[in-house]
């Protein structure tokens, strides 16, 4: 594992940019996998503003994304299929076609968790995994457990994740229940992950995921087995 400690969010979200503009450079038919939440954010803007000056191309780019809400339509502004296209998508040249996000409608959820993660495995698996983490040791959905789930699946949200996102909401009773999530099978199966935390309440569970037992209770701690991890951290305030 290397770790990064870092002293700013920008400073965090300019690494996290270098690290998959490498990646970009390198390979530029990769596969990426995605993530939403408010830690990404500043990394997005820096791969939009890199793009911009003509620093990257995304036009042969693969992505899939990590997760979304169960019953929530592509269109619903708190969507993740909105939350990409409005942080990072309609930004950059990447082609809409490869731009794969789980489906919160999909008339039957487990067929579709099958189908995401046959597709991955059609493209080869991801490159390049970008991760954040869960104030309860969350990655993706896969929430605090008795079992590490491999495949993609449907999952009832935890307490904890409703109260942390229902920030994004008008209220607790309009965060979503459920979701459908990557399992730690296609993450751990990335050829590098890139975990990032940001802000003091990540700490406790960063040590934890980093340094403690490898339980489904702290599914981050799985990534302690990843061959190529970088953790990129700011959580000292
Ligand atoms: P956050 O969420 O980036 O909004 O803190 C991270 C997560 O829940 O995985």
């Amino acid at each position: 594992m290397q770790l990064i400690r870092v002293s700013s969010y920008e400073e965090l979200s300019r690494k996290a940019a270098d690290i998959i503009s490498a990646q970009v450079i390198l390979k530029p038919g990769c596969v990426l996998g995605l993530a939403t939440g408010s830690t990404p954010i500043g990394t997005y803007r820096q791969l939009i503003e890199r793009f911009r000056r003509g620093d990257l191309d995304f036009s042969r780019v693969t992505a899939f994304n990590l997760d979304e809400y169960l019953g929530i339509s592509p269109e619903h502004p708190q969507s993740y299929h909105a939350f990409m296209q409005e942080q990072l998508f309609r930004h950059i040249n990447i082609c809409p076609r490869r731009c794969h996000v789980p489906e919160g409608c999909a008339e039957d959820p487990r067929a579709f968790a099958r189908a995401y993660d046959q597709a991955i495995a059609e493209h080869g698996g991801i490159d390049l995994q970008l991760l954040g983490i869960g104030n309860n040791g969350h990655i993706a959905f896969n929430e605090p457990g008795d079992a590490f789930i491999k495949e993609t699946h449907v999952v009832s949200l935890k307490k904890s994740t409703i109260e942390a996102n229902k920030r994004f909401f008008t209220s607790i009773d309009q965060v979503p229940t459920q979701a459908i999530t990557m399992g730690v099978g296609s993450i751990m199966q990335a050829k590098k992950v890139l975990l990032l935390a940001e802000g003091p309440v990540k700490k406790d569970a960063l040590e934890k995921a980093l340094y403690g037992p490898i339980c489904p209770q702290m599914p981050a701690s799985i990534l302690q087995l990843h061959p190529d991890l970088t953790v990129i951290c700011h959580v000292d305030g």
